[in-house]
């Protein structure tokens, strides 16, 4: 009876993600244990659904049935289960092996499969379904990422009587690229299904409404796109940016806390206490560009620049869609390099790179940025880079340096971040070994700058923003809540 009535919940504001902030791993012995997802959506949305009283709808990240509804951390989580066919075709396929290679520049080339798109169709009238039974009468429905674009579309069908917002995690690609997808029309008319459609950076928002202008004669003007429902009625539907950020505040506390300072010495200790530590923190994924910062660092090995141990690199990269062709690929050329350089440039106890392949809580995070006195962000392509906010958000003490490719949607915002292009390798080298040489209070001046940046612009401001735009859409929101 208790499960009955359970699932009968209703919320004014329903969130509807690809991943449920946690994943169910079953061991070997039969027994559950939930996991925290990876990703930058899992970081932002959890902090924020921990302030509001909601429900998150997603995957559990295991095929087969769903478990029940349940609650944690104040949010009431709803799993929606994929089979393991849906897993290969709707996720490992068409969300990622389709639309992330479009959306990221195509660095690696994108497939295309009919039975492909029909999982994506079939899997997002799931979520839908979901989302209408969770939703109260005249909810706000936040719909994230490439994953469930079609959703806005099928929850307005169902459910004329609640607000739809989406917001895209990821870059939205220029029309030439979104242009080679056969379904790229069904898309766009999914994505108008919403009242408010939300991007990282302004070119993103420019970038959907021309896809919608050029590829499919609607009406744009300024940040509004008409469009019509299926029964005639003509809607404009708004388009504009809101920049994700990090819990400022609650990582900066922890990242005060003695153990974590603590931990972050202890590090440093254990890599030997080298006068520069650089790091990087990325899923392992090809648009983070790991590949062109291990180069740079083996050519400033190989050319006599820098020398192992003084210098060390640490490299966090976390599993990633592994059963993805072209990320079981970038893993064996990763490890290869990585082996590579620590045959040619390491010392007994003294690896020139510390690899580490694994994840690690938040406060073992929080030490790591602490320790580290540059911070590689070196995407070829990311909407955001949660990581490169972390970061500035840990170094309470004004110190380290954040070097940052200018193809993330974060430098649109981090202007006092050391900039680079990850492709120039050349160049790259040039910043590393600028940062190092730098006198000691330019860097920290920068750090304060940046710091700053992040505080007046955290998580909480993102969703209030986000929120405020849903409800008043298509107008703006009459006072600006962003800078
Ligand atoms: P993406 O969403 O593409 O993964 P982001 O940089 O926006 O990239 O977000 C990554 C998130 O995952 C950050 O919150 C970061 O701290 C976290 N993260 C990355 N690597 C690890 C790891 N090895 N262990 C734990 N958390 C990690
Ligand atoms: O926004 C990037 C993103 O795809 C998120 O949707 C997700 O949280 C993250 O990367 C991790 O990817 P996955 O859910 O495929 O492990």
């Amino acid at each position: 009876v208790q499960f009955f009535v359970a699932t009968q919940r209703v919320f004014d504001l329903v969130i509807a993600a690809n991943r449920l902030p946690v994943d169910r791993v079953v061991g070997a012995d039969g027994t559950s244990q939930w996991h925290r997802s990876p990703g930058g959506l899992v970081t932002a949305m959890d902090s924020v659904m921990r302030h509001r009283e909601g429900a998150w709808v997603g995957w559990a990240g295991e095929t087969g049935e769903a478990p029940a509804p349940f609650e944690e951390g104040g949010m009431w989580l709803h799993p929606v289960a994929l089979s393991d066919e849906e897993r290969e075709t709707y996720y490992e396929g068409f969300s990622n092996d389709t639309l992330w290679p479009i959306y990221h520049d195509v660095i690696v080339p994108a497939h295309f499969h009919r039975e492909w798109w029909r999982s994506y169709r079939t899997v997002n009238e799931r979520f839908a379904d979901a989302v209408c039974q969770v939703a109260a009468q005249g909810a706000k429905v936040w719909i994230h990422d490439y994953q469930l674009q079609l959703v806005p579309a099928m929850v307005r069908e169902r459910r004329p009587d609640v607000r739809i917002g989406w917001f895209n995690h990821i870059p939205f690609p220029p029309v030439e690229l979104f242009a080679q997808l056969p379904w790229r029309s069904r898309i766009l008319e999914g994505l108008l299904g919403a009242d408010y459609l939300g991007f990282q950076r302004t070119p993103d928002a420019q970038n959907f409404l021309r896809a919608c202008r050029q590829l499919d004669g609607r009406t744009t003007k300024g940040d509004l796109v008409t469009t019509q429902d299926p029964d005639g009625t003509s809607r404009r539907v708004r388009a504009s940016a809101v920049p994700i950020s990090v819990d400022h505040q609650g990582l900066e506390e922890l990242a005060r806390t003695e153990s974590v300072q603590e931990r972050a010495k202890e590090i440093r200790a254990s890599l030997g206490d080298p006068e520069v530590v650089m790091l990087g923190v990325d899923r392992l994924d090809y648009t983070k560009g790991i590949r062109h910062r291990l180069k740079a660092y083996e050519e400033l090995l190989a050319d006599g620049t820098i020398s192992s141990p003084k210098v060390t690199f640490v490299q966090v990269a976390t599993p990633s869609r592994e059963r993805v062709e072209a990320y079981k690929r970038l893993r064996t050329e990763v490890e290869t390099v990585v082996g590579h350089i620590n045959g040619a440039y390491s010392a007994i106890g003294a690896p020139a790179v510390h690899y580490l392949h694994q994840s690690y809580p938040r406060a073992e995070m929080a030490a790591l940025f602490q320790a580290a006195d540059i911070m590689l962000v070196t995407p070829l392509r990311d909407g955001m880079n949660l990581v490169a906010k972390e970061y500035v958000t840990c170094r309470h003490d004004d110190g380290g340096a954040l070097v940052l490719s200018e193809f993330t949607g974060a430098w649109h915002e981090l202007r006092q971040a050391f900039v680079c292009n990850p492709h120039d390798i050349e160049g790259l080298k040039q910043v590393m070994l600028r940062v190092m040489s730098l006198p000691a209070k330019d860097k920290r001046r920068a750090m304060r700058a940046l710091r700053r940046r992040v505080a007046d612009n955290d998580v909480q401001r993102w969703a209030d923003t986000f929120l405020a735009n849903l409800e008043t859409a298509p107008e703006r929101p009459s006072r600006a809540t962003t800078k």
